[in-house]
C-alpha cells in the first residue's frame, strides 16, 4: 500500500433507500468509530439533505450520483453542481456505466459533468469501464483510455483533482469480480495515462468497483494502483460496508 494514498471507499446506493432505512444505515456508519480509510456515501438526490444532516461533524463524506453539465436553466428534472455545492456535497459520481448505458451519456457529456462539478469545488468520481463484449474483443484498453482521455482533455490542468473509478460493466451487480490481477492491470494503464497528463498522477485515487464484498476487498485494495473501492450492493448493509472500509487497512 502506498503510504501517500490513503484508501477511499465510496458507497453508491444507486436507486435504493427510504428515509427510515437510510437513517439506520447512516447511524450505524457514524457509530462505527474511526475507520482506516476515507469513506463517503453517494445517495439519491432526495436523500442528500438527510445525508448532509446526519453526517455533519462526522468523518464520513457524502456525495451525489450525478449532476447536470449545465449551470442552471430550463432543464427539468436535473440537478446542478451549484445546488449540490450549496449544501456541502463533497463528491459526485459522473459517467457511471448505468448512466452511460441507460441515458446514452457520451464521453464528452461525462467530461462536461466532471468539469461542472469541479468548478463548484466538488470532487468528480469519474467512472470508466468496458462491457463484456468489449473485453472479449480485446478492446478494454482502448475503451477505458478513450473514456478517460475525454475527461483529461476537458479538465486540462485540473485533471489531477478528479477521482477515477474503474468499473468493468460485466462485474457490476453480477457477483463476478475482476481478479485482482485484471483490475490492477487496468489501473496501471489508467495511472500511466494520468502520469502523461498531470503531475498529480501519483497522488490521485483510482478506485475499483464491481461486486466488491468483504471477502474480496482486502486482496483488491492490496494492489499497488488500487486505492479503494466504489461499492454498490454491499454499501447498503452497514456490516458489509464497514468491513470493506476496514479492508483498506490490511
Ligand atoms: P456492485 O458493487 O453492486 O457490483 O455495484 C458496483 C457499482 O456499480 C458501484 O458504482
Amino acid at each position: 500500500m502506498s503510504p501517500s494514498r490513503r484508501k477511499l471507499v465510496v458507497g453508491n446506493w444507486k436507486m435504493h433507500g427510504t428515509h427510515a432505512a437510510n437513517e439506520a444505515l447512516l447511524e450505524a456508519l457514524k457509530s462505527a468509530g474511526p475507520l482506516p480509510s476515507d469513506v463517503a456515501v453517494c445517495a439519491p438526490h432526495p436523500y442528500l439533505a438527510q445525508a448532509a444532516e446526519r453526517l455533519a461533524r462526522s468523518a464520513i463524506g457524502w456525495g451525489a450520483q450525478d449532476c447536470s453539465a449545465h449551470e442552471q436553466g430550463a432543464y427539468t428534472g436535473e440537478v446542478s453542481a451549484a445546488m449540490l455545492a450549496d449544501f456541502g456535497c463533497r463528491y459526485c459520481l459522473v459517467g457511471h456505466s448505468e448512466r452511460r448505458a441507460l441515458h446514452a451519456e457520451s464521453d464528452q457529456l461525462v467530461a462536461d459533468k466532471a468539469q461542472a462539478a469541479l468548478a463548484r469545488g466538488i470532487t468528480p468520481i469519474v467512472c470508466v469501464g468496458e462491457t463484456l463484449r468489449e473485453r472479449e474483443a480485446g478492446e478494454t484498453e482502448a475503451v477505458v483510455k478513450r473514456q478517460l482521455s475525454a475527461v483529461i482533455h476537458t479538465l486540462g490542468h485540473c485533471a489531477g483533482e478528479m477521482v477515477v473509478a474503474y468499473e468493468p460493466v460485466w462485474a457490476i451487480g453480477t457477483g463476478r469480480t475482476a481478479t485482482p490481477e485484471q483490475a490492477q492491470a487496468v489501473h496501471a494503464l489508467l495511472r500511466a495515462q494520468l502520469h502523461a497528463a498531470t503531475p498529480r498522477a501519483a497522488q490521485m485515487k483510482l478506485l475499483y468497483g464491481g461486486s466488491v464484498k468483504p471477502d474480496n476487498a482486502g486482496v483488491l485494495f492490496a494492489q499497488p494502483d488500487i486505492d479503494g473501492g466504489l461499492i454498490g450492493g454491499a454499501s447498503l448493509k452497514a456490516t458489509d460496508f464497514l468491513a470493506i472500509c476496514r479492508a483498506g487497512a490490511h
